[in-house]
């Protein structure tokens, strides 16, 4: 990969990659276009990473279709599909990890301890051995998305971080891999999850600006669905991750819920981003 990149490089290519775990949906594929429409070369890598699972998480079952993937890639227009082993990215002796202080307490970062310590080691590897011009994420993983932005920015990678667009069923129902774990009745009490986002967003369009009052109004709607436990519902200020009481700045709305075997995530921004 790292030679075939900087081939690429020496021609004076520009060159994206999509960092991915695989099983691609039009979520992932959303990126991959844009990825192809901004670079010369496209690079998808699919490796699910186990250093970002913690104990009792779905790394053995989480789904795999590499057979697929490869021909969504094909479609989609990509050059190259990186598809490193767990062996040559962790081999027994390694021993660095990346970590940030601040932005991973809250949210995912609290429920998942461990986790954005194994988001950041594998990004600046992948970011490392392909050197990108370009790399691109999905605001569906807003935290993380803001984990790897200051991970750019704080350690002078010279990447730009491009924020993509959160890709949603018709149904509201946001698209991720996890989501084959659902029953057809639990794919159904999960909606209740960006339905009660929609209310938070009217709640805030409307001119309410109080964030208990907002967060109340949707875990109630939440807790009407027998079917979906939640993990958290917050509300964060959007570049420190942190709680506020009052929305006054720009806002992150996020959840996490458990629906059946599935760990369900999703969220807005406030404003609307605009991309
Ligand atoms: P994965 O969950 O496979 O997601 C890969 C990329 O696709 C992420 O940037 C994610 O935000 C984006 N994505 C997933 N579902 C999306 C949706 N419905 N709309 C828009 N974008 C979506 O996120 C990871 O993998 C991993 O943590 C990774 C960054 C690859 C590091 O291992």
């Amino acid at each position: 990969m790292r030679a075939r990149a900087a081939t690429w490089r020496k021609e004076g290519l520009s060159l994206g990659l999509v960092p991915t775990m695989g099983f691609l949906h039009a979520g992932h594929r959303s990126l991959i276009d844009r990825a192809r429409a901004e670079n010369d070369r496209v690079v998808v890598s699919i490796f699910v990473n186990p250093i970002q699972f913690g104990p009792g998480e779905d790394l053995a079952s989480y789904p795999r279709n590499l057979e697929r993937d490869r021909e969504v890639c094909r479609a989609a227009g990509a050059e190259a599909v990186f598809l490193p082993s767990v062996s040559a990215m962790y081999p027994p002796e390694a021993r660095a990890r990346v970590t940030m202080t601040g932005l991973t307490e809250t949210l995912c970062g609290a429920s998942r301890p461990g986790h954005f310590q194994g988001v950041l080691t594998v990004v600046t590897k992948l970011f490392n051995i392909v050197q990108p011009d370009r790399a691109y994420f999905g605001r569906k993983d807003a935290q993380q998305l803001a984990v790897i932005d200051r991970l750019a920015q704080d350690l002078d990678m010279p990447v730009e971080v491009v924020p993509c667009p959160l890709v949603r069923e018709p149904d509201g129902l946001a698209l991720s891999s996890r989501n084959v774990y659902l029953e057809p009745e639990e794919r159904r009490a999960a909606l209740i999850l960006s339905r009660s986002l929609a209310l938070g967003r009217n709640l805030l369009a409307g001119g309410e600006t109080r964030a208990e009052k907002i967060k109340l109004e949707m875990k109630a709607l939440i807790e009407e669905e027998a079917l979906v436990r939640l993990d958290y519902l917050e509300i964060v200020d959007a570049s420190t991750m942190e709680p506020v009481v009052e929305i006054d700045r720009p806002i992150l709305a996020a959840l996490a819920a458990l629906v059946g075997r599935a760990r369900l995530i999703d969220n807005f921004s406030w404003p609307d981003p605009g991309d």
